[in-house]
């Protein structure tokens, strides 16, 4: 049995990851500082699979409890690194704060892995490396554009750490550049828990939904598309996790072509905002209470991933699809708002 380690495993996209790795066999080891989570996720883990994973309560901007942690920890075979502060307006407040959570972490566990022999790493990254990217959809091969946020900085940053870090080392490392992920574990045991106002679309809708939020506002209805609204790609938290499988699995085999690659991770397909809100009206039978207002600063038009190569190479494609998604987010929704 493979064993490998999730940091930040008690979060959104780690929680539905640690769920697939039990489900293909895999031993998980769980790393979270609690920072954003909760620890009753363990246990809503636990009520999916049956299996409970290990769980250390460690911050990673902890060098020596890294050490620890893989003195007690050995024979690991991998670990997918998702801990990382990643709300892009406080990312803009607090500047330091996520270049010292999402960069000395991703150093000091690059330190202790090389120390204690481990090699396959899976990165964390996201679409918003490519900043306003030239053309659609962006395949992997677009340049980085200026960061539009010291989060977004973090994720490019990493990814060089990771690069360089490969060509001179036993590294084998795989970025998922994430597109926009929604939607829950169809057992609505674990999902979303946005902290404050959510700043994202589909936690938005959902609560707004509920009652929890008056009305939602859609940010602009003057964008060159067909109805005037912009356009993303929402991909399935599952299918999302079960990205990260078929990563391992590629290094764990030595399939990699390269010490470190980049992978897209979405559908393919671009929705715009008035499109989310039919689909979740249709497939949830709701109806949203929804204004137009004016753009949000810093959001870019249209927005969806070539996947081909991610497609080909993971032996990996999106499954499930935008209603889903949706109907997934509201069921989970509902299961908080009854507790
Ligand atoms: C944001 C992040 C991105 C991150 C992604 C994760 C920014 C600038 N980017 O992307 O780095 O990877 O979340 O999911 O924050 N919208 C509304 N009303 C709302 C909320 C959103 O109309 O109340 C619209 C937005 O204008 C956008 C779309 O819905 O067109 C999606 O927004 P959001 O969910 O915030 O994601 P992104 O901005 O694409």
């Amino acid at each position: 049995m493979k064993r490998i380690v999730v940091t930040g495993g008690l979060g959104f996209i780690g929680s539905h990851t640690v769920v697939e790795l039990q489900n293909e066999g895999f031993e998980v080891i769980i790393i979270d500082d609690l920072s954003n989570s909760s620890i009753e996720v363990l246990d809503r883990i636990t009520s999916i699979t049956g299996i409970a994973p290990a769980f250390e309560k460690i911050d990673l901007k902890n060098q020596g409890a890294i050490q620890n942690f893989f003195k007690k920890h050995q024979k690991i075979d991998g670990i997918i690194h998702f801990a990382a502060s990643k709300a892009v307006g406080e990312s803009v407040e607090k500047p330091l704060k996520y270049y010292h959570n999402n960069i000395s972490s991703l150093i000091y566990l690059l330190e202790e892995m090389a120390v204690n022999g481990i090699e396959h790493f899976i990165f964390s990254s996201s679409c918003t490396v490519y900043g306003k990217a030239d053309k659609m959809p962006i395949n992997e091969s677009a340049p980085f554009k200026t960061a539009t946020s010291p989060y977004g900085n973090t994720k490019q940053i990493g990814e060089e750490i990771l690069a360089d870090t490969a060509k001179v080392t036993d590294l084998r490392a795989i970025s998922l550049r994430y597109f926009n992920p929604i939607g829950a574990h169809e057992s609505a045991k674990i999902g979303e828990l946005p902290i404050g106002v959510p700043q994202n679309l589909i936690p938005f809708i959902t609560q707004t939904a509920v009652g929890v939020r008056d009305q939602l506002s859609v940010f602009g209805n003057d964008y060159d598309t067909p109805d005037g609204t912009a356009i993303r790609d929402y991909i399935h938290v599952v299918d999302l996790a079960k990205a990260h499988i078929s990563a391992m699995k590629r290094l764990l085999k030595h399939s990699n072509k390269t010490s470190f690659e980049v992978f897209n991770i979405g559908t393919g397909k671009g929705y715009s905002v008035l499109e989310v809100i039919k689909a979740f009206e249709e497939v949830n039978n709701e109806k949203l209470n929804y204004k137009i207002v004016g753009r949000r600063e810093g959001d870019v038009t249209t927005y969806y991933a070539d996947t081909s190569y991610a497609n080909d190479e993971l032996d990996w494609q999106a499954e499930l699809s935008l209603k889903d998604g949706l109907a997934s987010a509201w069921k989970w929704q509902q299961s908080l708002f009854n507790k």
